[in-house]
C-alpha cells in the first residue's frame, strides 16, 4: 500500500480523527478544483433518460459530460437503457401486451426500436427511442461530449464487456484521446470492471459504490474511480480514496451521485470529490462552478 494511503487509511479507521477532518477538507476541496459535472442519464430531469434528446439537451447546456446505462438484447445489440425492463420507459405494454415483465434481455433490437421512450416523460419527446449503444456513441461523438458509460446488470448478459469494447472499438472510441480523457467504463460489478480491465488496460474505469477502505488496495490494481451515493460519504472516505493510486498511477477519483439541488452540490464538493453526476447538471454546475 501506498504511504499515504496507509495515513489516509488509519485516519479513516479512527472515528475521532474522521470527525476532524471536515473543516479542513472542505477548505481544501474550496481551494481545488471545481468538480467535473456528469449528466447523469443525460440531462435527465429535462428530457427523457438515456435518450439522444438527453444527450443533446445536456450539450445545450454546456455539460460535455454524460453517463448512460447498457444492456443487451435477446439479439445480441446493446442497448441504452436504465431499468431491465422497458416497462418505466417506454410504451412497451401497449405495443406488446401480453410479454409481461417485458425485459430487455426478451425482446429484439427491432421490437425495441419500434417502442416510444419519450412519451412517458412528456408530449414534447414523443417518438424519442432507446439508442443502440452505437447510435448513443454516435450522438456523443457528434456533439464532441464525454462518456461515463455504465455496465448495467453484467450478470445477466455474459460476455457484454467484451462486446462493449468492441462497439467502443469499431467507433473510434478506444484512440488514445478517448481513452485519456474522454472516456470511463463503470459498473457497481466490481467484477465486470474487472474484466474491463483485463481486456483493454488503457481504458479508465469505476467500481460503482462505497466499498469498504479494506477493499480499496485491490481495486485500485484494475480501477480509476470509486463512485458512491453522495449519502454514503464523508470527507474523510473521500480523502482515504484518494490516497490510492489507482490503475493508472493517478490518485482514485470520486464521482459522487445523484446530487440535484443546489445545497448538496456545495456540500459535496466540500468533500473534496472529482465530480458530481447529476440529473440537473446545469444546477450543479452553477452551485459549483464546475464544468
Ligand atoms: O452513475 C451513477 C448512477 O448512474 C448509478 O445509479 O441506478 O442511476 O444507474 P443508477
Ligand atoms: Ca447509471
Amino acid at each position: 500500500m501506498h504511504a499515504r494511503a496507509v495515513a489516509a487509511t488509519t485516519t479513516a479507521l479512527l472515528g475521532a480523527a474522521a470527525l476532524l477532518l471536515p473543516s479542513s477538507a472542505v477548505r481544501a476541496a474550496e481551494e481545488g478544483e471545481p468538480p467535473t459535472v456528469v449528466a447523469h442519464r443525460g440531462a435527465s430531469a429535462y428530457a427523457p433518460e438515456n435518450t439522444l434528446a438527453a444527450v443533446d439537451t445536456a450539450a445545450r447546456m454546456g455539460i460535455s459530460w454524460v453517463e448512460n446505462d447498457v444492456q443487451r438484447t435477446k439479439d445480441g445489440e446493446l442497448v441504452v437503457i436504465h431499468d431491465d425492463s422497458l416497462q418505466r420507459t417506454t410504451d412497451v405494454e401497449e405495443v406488446f401486451p401480453g410479454r409481461a415483465p417485458w425485459k430487455v434481455k426478451d425482446f429484439t433490437a427491432a421490437e425495441i426500436a419500434r417502442l416510444d421512450a419519450g412519451s412517458w416523460f412528456g408530449p414534447s419527446y414523443a417518438g424519442a427511442r432507446v439508442p443502440t449503444l452505437e447510435q448513443y456513441v454516435h450522438r456523443v461523438e457528434r456533439n464532441h461530449q464525454k462518456l461515463l458509460l455504465e455496465i448495467k446488470n453484467p450478470a445477466l448478459y455474459p460476455g457484454i464487456e467484451r462486446q462493449t469494447l468492441k462497439v467502443l472499438a469499431n467507433e473510434g472510441w478506444l484512440d488514445q484521446e478517448h481513452r485519456t480523457s474522454r472516456l470511463v467504463v463503470q459498473s457497481f460489478s466490481a467484477d465486470s470492471v474487472r474484466t474491463v480491465h483485463e481486456l483493454k488496460p488503457g481504458v479508465k474505469t469505476g467500481i460503482l459504490g462505497t466499498p469498504s477502505v479494506a477493499n480499496l488496495s485491490a481495486y485500485a490494481a484494475f480501477t480509476d474511480q470509486i463512485n458512491p451515493s453522495h449519502s454514503t460519504i464523508s470527507p474523510g472516505y473521500v480523502a482515504t480514496v484518494h490516497a490510492f493510486d489507482g490503475a493508472h498511477g493517478k490518485p482514485l477519483e470520486v464521482f459522487a451521485w445523484t446530487v440535484n439541488d443546489a445545497e448538496t452540490a456545495r456540500r459535496v464538493a466540500g468533500y473534496g470529490v472529482d465530480g458530481i453526476i447529476s440529473n440537473k447538471p446545469d444546477v450543479v454546475r452553477d452551485a459549483t462552478d464546475g464544468s
